[in-house]
């Protein structure tokens, strides 16, 4: 029987793996160039946290995590976020007491969803939370955050971002009792999901697709009418602020977030191209998490990025980085002179800081070893056989351009391998730059013996 990956978890590899490495590793880097620091977390939390956190009515808790129970019965989870692990650590570590903490983290997260493009069962996020921050500069700044990775990835033009405020948690209640009152005599119209949400988190009906729904919500009672002067305050000012940094946004009053965490802001930013699963950052400001999980009262707020859905998008706006994942390759042409290619190869590493080369093992025959150093798409091959050995020379061909092939020493090929140029000609350099020069084992390689 044949294994296959588990539903929901895939395998990324070749140029898939280095563009999710590309997005992960760019998203860190603006997140630091913010000041921001990483905090590493663990993948597994109890089950607890998330149902207090997240909360118990949410699809995440409902129907989505994964648990387990280890050899005692304490009820575990793999994590299917990392705010509420996050508000954990720093309530555990006392953290919180007296300054801000600005973190991010980088990792996968697990969820039971209905697979399709761009929703998988293990998926990747990068987050940043600031914690111990009140008022709208701070979701200002992590809004310029965003931006700043989407402009750093050139997809900054396949994005839009969506706001909205929730107001205070009194205002939220008072909201989704007249939700309730008013949704209540339609129930028949509602689709199933709706219906049962009804008695479970009335809110997030709001954010149903299905039509006969939303022709029901035409006439409900709106958020915006709830919210109170202070919750309203800070959304304007919010506004205010991205008005001036030119950020375009929509406020949709039906943006609710599927977590019960958040107070006052949310937002989120889609892109159409990479389909229906098409949210790729979301977030908010979420003061009550921290007292809720046993810390005291602590503003916060964050938002998490889904590396997959950049991935994708990046592939869809042609916004992929050129990938070489192979500078140089080298063949060598007989055995007994593995020891020497080995000690030369690393010794070129060394010198090179970056450089990415890799040693032909396993013999075969020279045209076999430069066809595989064209298909590794390096721009060099290298080549050691006896004779290099002797001279203690190596030999170079350029694959990406019809040069003459070199013989040169280490630490000329060094050099070129540094700056794709190869040392200037000197009087003294005993004739080991020639460009023309071949010795005659790699002329044999290359004649394809
Ligand atoms: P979330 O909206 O559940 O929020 O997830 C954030 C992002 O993760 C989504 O916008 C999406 O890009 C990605 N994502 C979620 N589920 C999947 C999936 N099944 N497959 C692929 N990508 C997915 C949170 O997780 C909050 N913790 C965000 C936050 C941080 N709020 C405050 N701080």
């Amino acid at each position: 029987m044949a294994y296959r990956s588990v539903r929901g978890m895939r395998d990324l590899v070749g140029a898939d793996a280095a563009l999710a490495s590309h997005v992960g590793n760019t998203l860190i880097a603006v997140a630091q160039s913010f000041g921001y620091e990483e905090i590493r977390l663990p993948l597994i939390e109890s089950a607890e946290l998330f149902s207090r956190g997240v909360g118990e009515a949410t699809d995440i808790v409902e129907k989505e995590m994964y648990t387990l129970s280890d050899r005692r019965g304490r009820q575990l989870a793999l994590r299917p976020e990392g705010t509420a692990s996050c508000a954990r650590a720093m309530i555990e570590h006392g953290l919180l007491r007296g300054q801000p903490q600005r973190l991010w983290y980088a990792g996968p997260m697990f969820r039971y969803e209905r697979q399709q493009r761009g929703r998988y069962r293990q998926f990747e996020q990068v987050g940043v939370e600031a914690f111990g921050i009140g008022g709208a500069a701070v979701e200002a700044e992590l809004v310029q955050l965003a931006n700043a990775a989407w402009r750093a990835l050139g997809i900054h033009r396949h994005v839009s971002l969506e706001i909205n405020t929730l107001g205070s948690g009194d205002a939220r209640a008072a909201y989704r009792a007249a939700l309730v009152d008013y949704l209540t005599p339609h129930v028949e119209s509602l689709d199933a999901d709706s219906r049962r949400r009804l008695t479970t988190n009335p809110l997030r009906i709001l954010d149903s697709k299905v039509a006969a729904t939303q022709r029901v919500l035409e006439g409900a009672p709106q958020l915006a009418d709830f919210v109170d002067a202070p919750a309203r305050a800070h959304f304007d000012a919010l506004r205010a602020l991205l008005d001036d940094l030119q950020v375009p946004y929509r406020v949709n009053a039906r943006l609710v977030r599927g977590l019960d965490y958040y107070t006052d802001t949310v937002f989120e930013w889609s892109a159409g191209a990479i389909g229906a699963q098409d949210a790729v950052c979301a977030g908010g400001r979420y003061d009550g998490l921290v007292k809720r999980l046993g810390g005291a009262a602590t503003p916060a707020a964050g938002f998490a990025i889904g590396v997959d859905r950049v991935a994708l998008l990046c592939q869809e706006a042609e916004a992929e980085p050129a990938r070489r994942p192979v500078d140089a390759y080298c063949a060598v042409l007989e055995e007994r002179c593995m020891a020497w290619a080995l000690a030369a190869t690393q010794q070129l590493r060394e010198l090179v800081p970056g450089l990415r080369l890799r040693l032909h093992t396993g013999g075969g025959k020279p045209a076999a070893q430069l066809r595989r150093a064209d298909e590794s798409g390096a721009c060099w091959a290298l080549i050691v056989g006896a004779q290099e050995v002797a001279e203690n020379r190596i030999a170079v061909k350029w694959l990406r351009e019809s040069r003459p092939q070199a013989l040169m020493r280490v630490e000329e090929l060094a050099v070129l391998l540094r700056t794709g140029a190869p040392v200037p000609e000197r009087a003294d350099a005993g004739g080991a730059t020639g460009q023309a020069e071949q010795s005659a084992s790699a002329a044999n390689a290359l004649a394809g013996n």
